[in-house]
C-alpha cells in the first residue's frame, strides 16, 4: 500500500515538474512562434503607425469581423473615398475581411458613417447641442442598442478623422465598447512646418532630401504624398507649409504655383491644406518694386495681387508663414516698420480670401545690447492688440531656441489681445538630429503643462495656446518637421514617435505622454506587452537622458558651430549670440547666465509667482539652475553636492543610461522584425559612442575653469581636449 502510494506521487511529481518546467503553455507557444516568425522577417518602417497588422485577440477578432462585415457609406465625395480605401486597406489587413459597402442604411448592424442628415432617426440618439459642439473636425462614434455603430461628423473631414481614431482603437485592439468617444480638437491651425528648400535640402533635416519633387511637379503626384497625407489626417493635422521659413521668393512664381497646386490637389481629400512662407521682399525680387515697405500702397497692391493669384491656383490655400527680421531675413523694421505693420499688410492681403499670417515671434538681433532670450517679450510686448484678427503670432516653446531643456517663452499668457501659437521642433536639431531615441512627448509635455499664473494658478501654457486663457479666437500649434526622404520617413524608427505624438497634442495638449506612447508601440511595433511595457518605459526616460549627457542643469547652446552636431562649449569669436561662451560664461569661480533681477532681468518678464521662483538660486529647480543664476563651481547643490560634481555625474548619468538603453533593446529580441530591431540597435550605438562624446568634451572643457577633480563614478577621458576641439565635421546633414 505504503510503497504504491510512494510510486504514484513520484509519478504525479514527475509530471508536475515536467509541466511547470519544460513545456511551454500553448500562450507562450504561440507567442514564440510569432516572435521567430517576426525575427525573421523585415519591415522598412514605411507603413508608420498605419501597419494595421492582423489582430491577434481571437473573440476580439470575431466580433470586429462581425461588426464590419457591413459598412454603409456614401462614396459620393474624394474625402469619403478616401475613407473607403482607409478601410479597406485596414480591415484587410487587421480582420483578413472585405467589407460590403453600400450606399444607404439598409441593415441594422454593421457600420454606419455619414453626416447627420445621412443617419435616419440620428437625432433620437445623439443632441443637437452635441452636433453643435462638434464644429467643423469633431466627431463622434457611438454604439447603438440595436447593434450598429455610427461614425458621425459635421464634415466629411470630421468623418474622416473620426474613422481614423476607430481604426486606431482597433489597431490597439480596444474592445468595443471602449470605442464609444465624442472628440474635438482643442486647437484650430495644427500644422507641420517643414524647412524645405527648392533644391530639395532640408534646412535640420535628417531624414534624406524633401518629400517634395518639385522637378517632377505637377504632372507627377508621387505615392508618398498621399501616404504623408494619410499619415497627417490620421493623427488630425490639417496643415502645412510647404517651404522654408528661411524664404525663397522664387515659391511666388506661376512655375511654382502650379506645382504648389498639385499638392494641394492631392492633400486637399485628407483636410490638409497648404501653405507657404512669405519672403518679405518678395515685391523687390520678383517685380523689382523699390522697396517691400509695408505701409507703401504700392507694396500693399503688390501683395493683394500676389494673393488674387495664389487663389486662383490654390483656392483653398491656407496663407503664409513669416519669419522677418530675424536671422538676417527681410522685413518691415528694413523701413522702421514693426512687426504688426508688417504683419497686416499680408493679413489684409489673404484676408478676403479666408487666410491667414502667421508671423514668427523667433526674433532677435546682434545688435541689440540686450540678452537675446529677452528681445521677443520686448519686441511683442508693445504690439499686443495690433495685430489683424487672422494674424497668430507663432512663438517657439522657449525663448532661446529648441534647446533639450528651456524654461516656458514668456509671451504665453503675456499676450492677451493677439492670437498666438506654439512652435515645437520635431525634428531633432538640438537632441541628437535623427540618431538620438528622444521621445519628444515630456519634452512638449513640460512645456504646455508649465504654469504661467497669467491669471492666477493653472495659467498653463496649453490654456494660452487653446484660446481659453484670454479667449482668443484663432489658435494652433506648429510643429517643425522631422521627415524627409529615407524610405521610414524620419531616418530613426523613434522619430515616427515624434510626428505622431505632435499630431496628437495639437489635437488635445493635454494628453499624456504615457498615453500616446502606449498606442504608438502598439501600432508601431506589437502589442505584447513584454515588449510595449519597457519600451515606453525607455521612451518616457529617454529626453531626460539627453539632456543629462548634452545639457544638464541649465546649460544651454553649447552645440558645435554652424551644423550644431556635438559639443561645443568652447565655441567663440563671431557674432557672440551664436557662440557657448556668451550662453554659459565660465569663469574660475563661476558658470552659467545671470537672468536674475541683479543680471539681465529675464525673470521679470514672468508673471508672480515665477519670477520670484526663477530669481531665487534656492528656489529655482535645479534644471534651470545655469539658465538663470551665476553659480559659484563649490556651491552646494540640493544633494549635497557641489555643482562641479553634481554636474559630472549628470553628464555621467547620461552616458550609464542610454547603455541601460542598450542593454533594454538588446533583450527585446525577437519581438520586432529583425530589419527595425537591427537598426534601433546600431543607432543606439551610434548615441552611445556621442553620448561619451559629449561628457568628455563638456567636462574636460568646463574643468580648466572649476578646475576640481572628477568625482568618483564619472569615468575620465581617453582622449584630449585638444583631440575634441580639433574635431572638424565638414558635411552634416541638415546643414549647408
Ligand atoms: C534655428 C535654426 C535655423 C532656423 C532658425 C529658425 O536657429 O538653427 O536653421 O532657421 O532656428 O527657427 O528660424
Amino acid at each position: 500500500m505504503k510503497i504504491r502510494f510512494s510510486i504514484l506521487f513520484l509519478f504525479l511529481f514527475i509530471v508536475s515538474v515536467s509541466a511547470n518546467q519544460s513545456q511551454p503553455s500553448v500562450q507562450e507557444m504561440r507567442e514564440e512562434a510569432t516572435r521567430t516568425r517576426l525575427s525573421q522577417q523585415g519591415e522598412d518602417g514605411y507603413e508608420l503607425w498605419l501597419r494595421y497588422a492582423p489582430v491577434e485577440n481571437q473573440s476580439l477578432l470575431k466580433q470586429y469581423r462581425k461588426q464590419f462585415k457591413n459598412i454603409t457609406l456614401n462614396q459620393s465625395s474624394p474625402t469619403l473615398q478616401a475613407v473607403k480605401d482607409e478601410l479597406l486597406i485596414a480591415l484587410e489587413g487587421m480582420l483578413g475581411i472585405q467589407p460590403v459597402f453600400s450606399e444607404s442604411h439598409v441593415q441594422s448592424s454593421g457600420v454606419l458613417i455619414g453626416l447627420p442628415e445621412q443617419i435616419p432617426g440620428i437625432g433620437n440618439l445623439i443632441g443637437k447641442e452635441e452636433f453643435n459642439k462638434l464644429g467643423n473636425e469633431g466627431f463622434i462614434i457611438h454604439g447603438t442598442e440595436n447593434k450598429s455603430l455610427i461614425v458621425t461628423a459635421n464634415t466629411e473631414i470630421g468623418l474622416l478623422y473620426g474613422v481614423y481614431r476607430l481604426l486606431n482603437g482597433l489597431q490597439q485592439e480596444l474592445p468595443l465598447s471602449e470605442l464609444n468617444m465624442m472628440d474635438v480638437p482643442k486647437t484650430n491651425i495644427r500644422i507641420l512646418n517643414h524647412w524645405d528648400n527648392l533644391n530639395r535640402t532640408v534646412e535640420r533635416g535628417y531624414a534624406g532630401f524633401s518629400l517634395w519633387d518639385w522637378f517632377r511637379l505637377p504632372e507627377v503626384i508621387h505615392q508618398r504624398y498621399i501616404d504623408y497625407a494619410r499619415a497627417n489626417a490620421s493623427i488630425g493635422i490639417n496643415g502645412t507649409v510647404l517651404t522654408n521659413v528661411n524664404a525663397n521668393a522664387q515659391i511666388l512664381t506661376p512655375l511654382y504655383l502650379e506645382k504648389v497646386a498639385a499638392l494641394a490637389d492631392a492633400f486637399r481629400p485628407y483636410g490638409l491644406k497648404v501653405y507657404l512662407t512669405a519672403r518679405f521682399s518678395a515685391p523687390i525680387e520678383l517685380d523689382k518694386l523699390p522697396v517691400a515697405d509695408p505701409l507703401n500702397p504700392q507694396v500693399q497692391e503688390w501683395w493683394n495681387k500676389k494673393v488674387e493669384e495664389i487663389y486662383s491656383y490654390v483656392p483653398d490655400f491656407g496663407g503664409f508663414l513669416v519669419k522677418a527680421n530675424s536671422e538676417g531675413q527681410p522685413g518691415p523694421q528694413d523701413y522702421d516698420r514693426t512687426h504688426a505693420d508688417g504683419a497686416n499688410m499680408l493679413a489684409d492681403a489673404v484676408a478676403p480670401h479666408g487666410g491667414i499670417v502667421m508671423w514668427r515671434a523667433f526674433v532677435y538681433d546682434q545688435n541689440v545690447p540686450e540678452d537675446r532670450t529677452k528681445q521677443a517679450y520686448n519686441e511683442f510686448m508693445p504690439l499686443d492688440g495690433k495685430f489683424r484678427d487672422n494674424v497668430i503670432i507663432q512663438v517657439k516653446n522657449g525663448p532661446l531656441d529648441f534647446m533639450p531643456r528651456e524654461p516656458f517663452h514668456p509671451l504665453f499668457g503675456a499676450l492677451e489681445q493677439s492670437n498666438l501659437m506654439m512652435e515645437f521642433q520635431i525634428t531633432q536639431e538640438y537632441l541628437g538630429f535623427s540618431t538620438h531615441l528622444v521621445y519628444l512627448a515630456p519634452l512638449y509635455e513640460e512645456v504646455l503643462k508649465s504654469d504661467t499664473y497669467a491669471k492666477g494658478a493653472g495659467s498653463i501654457v496649453a490654456k494660452s495656446i487653446d484660446g481659453s486663457l484670454h479667449g482668443q479666437k484663432l489658435t494652433g500649434i506648429a510643429g517643425v518637421s522631422n521627415i524627409g526622404t529615407d524610405r521610414n520617413w524620419t531616418g530613426h524608427p523613434f522619430g515616427q514617435a515624434n510626428w505622431y505624438t505632435f499630431g496628437r497634442m495639437a489635437w488635445d495638449p493635454y494628453l499624456t505622454s504615457e498615453q500616446i506612447a502606449d498606442e504608438w508601440i502598439k501600432m508601431t511595433f506589437t502589442k505584447n506587452s513584454s515588449f510595449v511595457n519597457p519600451v515606453a518605459e525607455m521612451m518616457l526616460k529617454s529626453r531626460e537622458i539627453t539632456v543629462n549627457y548634452m545639457n544638464p542643469l541649465g546649460l544651454h547652446h553649447i552645440q558645435a558651430r554652424g551644423h550644431h552636431h556635438g559639443p561645443g562649449p568652447w565655441v567663440a569669436g563671431g557674432r557672440p549670440d551664436w557662440t557657448a561662451i556668451y550662453y554659459h560664461r565660465a569663469t574660475n569661480d563661476s558658470i552659467g547666465f545671470d537672468r536674475t533681477s541683479s543680471g539681465s532681468n529675464a525673470v521679470g518678464q514672468y508673471f508672480e509667482p515665477v519670477a520670484e521662483v526663477f530669481d531665487d538660486i534656492e528656489k529655482t529647480p535645479e534644471e534651470y539652475l545655469l539658465w538663470f543664476h551665476r553659480v559659484p563651481w563649490d556651491y552646494k547643490m540640493k544633494s549635497g553636492k557641489t555643482l562641479w560634481d553634481e554636474m559630472a555625474l549628470h553628464y555621467q548619468k547620461g552616458v550609464d543610461d542610454v547603455r541601460k538603453m542598450q542593454s533594454l533593446w538588446d533583450s527585446l529580441n525577437g519581438y520586432i522584425d529583425m530589419e527595425r530591431f537591427a537598426y534601433v540597435k546600431s543607432l543606439l550605438e551610434i548615441q552611445e559612442k556621442e553620448a561619451v562624446w559629449w561628457r568628455n568634451s563638456c567636462l574636460l572643457y568646463f574643468q580648466t575653469f572649476s578646475n576640481m577633480p572628477l568625482p568618483e563614478g564619472v569615468e575620465k577621458s581617453d582622449k584630449s581636449l585638444e583631440y575634441y576641439m580639433n574635431i572638424n565635421e565638414l558635411y552634416m546633414p541638415g546643414h549647408h
